[in-house]
């Protein structure tokens, strides 16, 4: 496994496996690797002869309260994770690279980045469309990969780009949860045993949810009212959101009609968890 932090460097060797016909994905991630992350690698492994993998910590992504400070970090280890998993390039740009004195343009998603997590972190799809729109025109690949735990910002991008012309497949992969329904993320590793605990209630709920809409329940009040009732009965939470959604549009939903995303962010103790799940009214989905 090469590692590049050059945009490009990295732009040369992609046009160079371009040009052979060779197909490439990208997998964009913020480090720390973890199974979520590992799995969407996998996937890339197996859909493209060349699999480039991007570690760059995005300021343009965070809050001036946020956690970029203190976001973990371990470039050896990702490293290692990655090399064991096949990936061909680690890439690895410098802040200064990806956004150098005199830089002033942004990407907006504008309807999608409104809501939910656009509304309790103002700026942060703005950051994300910015940092993956010059992740694609850097890397070029043929198919970028993302999970869907972040599935906001998986419509976001997925809009991103399809309103620019960007020639690339967007792929979403199914959240990978710990043994005990936890959805993984970086930020698990904030959270002390008892937050840690308190967590579950995100899977608890939404595992209610799928219930309900199983046994016939369809409106919106109905099934929130049940999340809210398991995550308020929890020590250390605070609800940020919780809302029923359309898969594509996230508009709102008062009723499912044939399917539906469940989104909450809940606050345990510092730090903030989100995490997700398709309500449909005819299978039974496992994510
Ligand atoms: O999901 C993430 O890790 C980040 O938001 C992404 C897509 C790599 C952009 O910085």
């Amino acid at each position: 496994m090469e590692i590049i932090s050059n945009p490009a460097q990295i732009r040369r060797q992609t046009q160079d496996w371009r040009s052979q016909g060779t197909k490439i994905a990208l997998v964009p991630t913020m480090g720390y690797f973890h199974e979520g992350h590992l799995s969407l690698m996998r996937y890339g492994r197996e859909i493209a002869t060349k699999l480039v993998v991007s570690l760059f910590v995005n300021p343009a992504q965070f809050g001036p309260n946020e956690d970029l400070a203190r976001y973990p970090r371990d470039l050896d280890r990702d490293a290692a994770m990655a090399q064991e998993v096949g990936v061909d390039v680690l890439y690895t740009p410098p802040a200064e690279a990806m956004y150098p004195p005199g830089y002033q343009t942004y990407v907006t998603v504008e309807e999608l980045s409104r809501g939910l997590c656009g509304a309790s972190r103002p700026g942060h799809f703005r950051g994300v469309a910015t940092v993956v729109l010059k992740l694609l025109h850097q890397v070029q690949p043929h198919t970028a990969i993302f999970g869907e735990k972040d599935y906001q910002q998986l419509q976001v991008i997925r809009r991103l780009a399809a309103d620019l012309d960007v020639p690339v497949e967007i792929v979403g992969r199914p959240i990978v949860r710990e043994a005990d329904g936890l959805a993984m993320s970086s930020r698990n590793t904030y959270l002390s045993p008892e937050e840690r605990a308190s967590a579950l209630c995100l899977f608890r709920a939404i595992k209610a949810a799928r219930e309900l809409v199983l046994s016939g329940a369809k409106s919106r009040a109905s099934i929130l009212e049940a999340v809210r009732g398991i995550i308020t009965a929890t020590p250390h939470t605070n609800i940020d959101y919780l809302a029923l959604v359309h898969p594509e549009t996230l508009q709102e939903l008062e009723t499912i009609q044939n399917e539906a995303r469940l989104v909450l962010a809940v606050w345990v103790g510092k730090t903030r968890l989100i995490d997700n799940t398709l309500l449909s009214e005819s299978r039974l989905c496992c994510v």
